[in-house]
Order: C-alpha cells, then structure tokens, then sequence
C-alpha cells in the first residue's frame, strides 16, 4: 500500500576498475493493512538487488554466491534477527501517522488552456488540467454555458506522480461562439463542493501586453546582435585593411 523509504547511498570503486560501482541500502516499510506492515531491508549494487531482510520470511536471504554466505551467518545471528524484528515493530508503530496522512485529502492545483484555436475548419481544442491531488479519485467535467458537455472528450487516467499525489488531463474539442462560456468543474474529497474553473479569452488589452512585451524580447536580442555586428565590423576594419562599408558589401 505504502512505502517509507530511507537509502543509503554508497559509491564503491574498487581500483584499475574502471567503473563505479553504485551501491545502496532501502529499508521499506510496507503498509499492506490497516495492521500490519512488511519490513524489508535491501542491499542494491547497480540496481539489482543483492539481498534482503523481510520481516514475513524472518530471515535475510542472498541473491548472489557471496550475499547467500553473507545472509546465512546473519540468520545464524540471534542478534542480527532480533534487532530487525524491533525494527519491524517501529514501522508497526507508524501506522497511526500513515493513517492520518492517508485520510487528508490534498487540493488540485486546476490548469484550463485553450491548446489549439479554432479555425474555419476544426473546432478548438481545450485542456484541464488538475495536478497534486490525493486520494486519486477525481472527476472532471465540461460546461458549455453552464451545461455538461461530453461529445469530442478524451482524457488521461489518474497519472501517479511518484510522490503519492496525481494528475490528470482532459481535452475538449469544443466550437464556441464568441460570449459562450467554456467551463472545467472539478469534484474531488479535498473540496466541500465541485468547483468551476471558466475559460477567460485573452482580452484585447491582455493582446496588447503580450505584443508589448514580445516587442521588448525582439528588442532585447536585437540589440544584442547589432552590437556582434557592430564588434565584428571593427574587429575586421581593426585587422583588415577592409573598410566597413567594404565588409557589408
Ligand atoms: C516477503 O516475503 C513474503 C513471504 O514469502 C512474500 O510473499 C513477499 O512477496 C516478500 N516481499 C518482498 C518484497 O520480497
Ligand atoms: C465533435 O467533433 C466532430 C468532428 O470534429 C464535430 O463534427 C462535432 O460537431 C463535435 N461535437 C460537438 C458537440 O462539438
């Protein structure tokens, strides 16, 4: 169900190698149920796995000749066994946070785009998107002037993010005329009711801007290559006997 992960990372480079090798120790607590939890300890070298300690078996087990040797006196240990049923209790003894974590559910951060404008010959494409939500589930819906609309609606499945929070995307490919309100609704846990993101068309002022602003970028790399320009054109006259009207001819 869960993972607690805490890696130790060592690098090992052994001499006229000529690689690295990069080993790395995982102790895992695994939440299985509300109860009970499987602890293991893992040695990696270069992504495989080497050996482990799992809390079910009770005993370390070897994957190669040498970690087999290695997991064998340690099962011969009664100390070695012991401590990692102790650590297998202090996972145990975590289920209450984990729980905890578990019922909270996390806000979406809502994205609505218009990805492709429309033209006279296909209608426009917009995109929903929702990111760093939890739990999983989630539904999203389009209006259309307030009305649901589910014709030309494609979207992604619950995407993990790798760090218990999803995202998900959906896409409509919607004509609307213009005063016709598109609308992503969002129904999640974290929210107490479905929330509407509308659509807000670039404002004629908003155009503006962003040509005012495209205009200081052409600027700001124009100026920059007129002073290349202007530098190779000295350097030349400077160490050629060219003149600069020559150079530019
Ligand atoms: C731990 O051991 C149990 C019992 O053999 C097994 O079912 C489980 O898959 C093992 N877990 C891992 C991660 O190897
Ligand atoms: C769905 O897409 C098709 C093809 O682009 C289009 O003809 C149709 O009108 C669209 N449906 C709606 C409800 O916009």
């Amino acid at each position: 169900l869960l993972l607690l992960k805490l890696q130790i990372h060592f690098l090992m480079r052994e001499d006229q190698i000529d690689y690295a090798y990069f080993g790395y120790g995982v102790i895992r607590c695994l939440f299985t149920s509300k109860d009970d939890v499987v602890y293991l300890a893992q040695v990696y070298l270069n992504k495989m796995l080497l050996g482990q300690y799992n809390s079910t078996l009770g005993k370390y087990v070897g994957y190669t000749k040498k970690t087999k040797e290695i997991a064998d006196n340690l099962n011969k240990n009664k100390g070695f066994l012991e401590h990692e049923k102790k650590n297998k209790e202090k996972c145990r003894t975590n289920i209450p946070l984990v729980l905890d974590i578990l019922s909270r559910p996390v806000k979406p951060i809502v994205r609505l785009r218009l990805v492709e404008s429309a033209d006279s010959k296909h209608p426009g494409l917009f995109m929903c998107s929702a990111y760093n939500f939890y739990p999983k589930q989630i539904k999203l819906t389009w209006l259309k002037d307030g009305k649901e609309a589910t014709s030309n609606v494609t979207s992604t499945d619950e995407l993990p993010n790798g760090n218990w929070l999803y995202q998900i995307h959906s896409y409509i490919e919607i004509s609307s005329k213009p005063g016709e309100k598109i609308s992503c609704m969002v129904e999640h846990a974290s929210l107490t009711e479905p929330k509407v993101y509308d659509w807000v068309p670039i404002t004629e002022a908003g155009k503006n801007k962003i040509a005012v602003g495209a205009a200081g970028l052409l600027l700001a790399l124009v100026f920059p290559i007129i002073g290349v320009i202007f530098y190779k054109r000295k350097a030349t006259f400077l160490f050629t006997n060219r003149t600069p009207l020559s150079y530019l001819c």
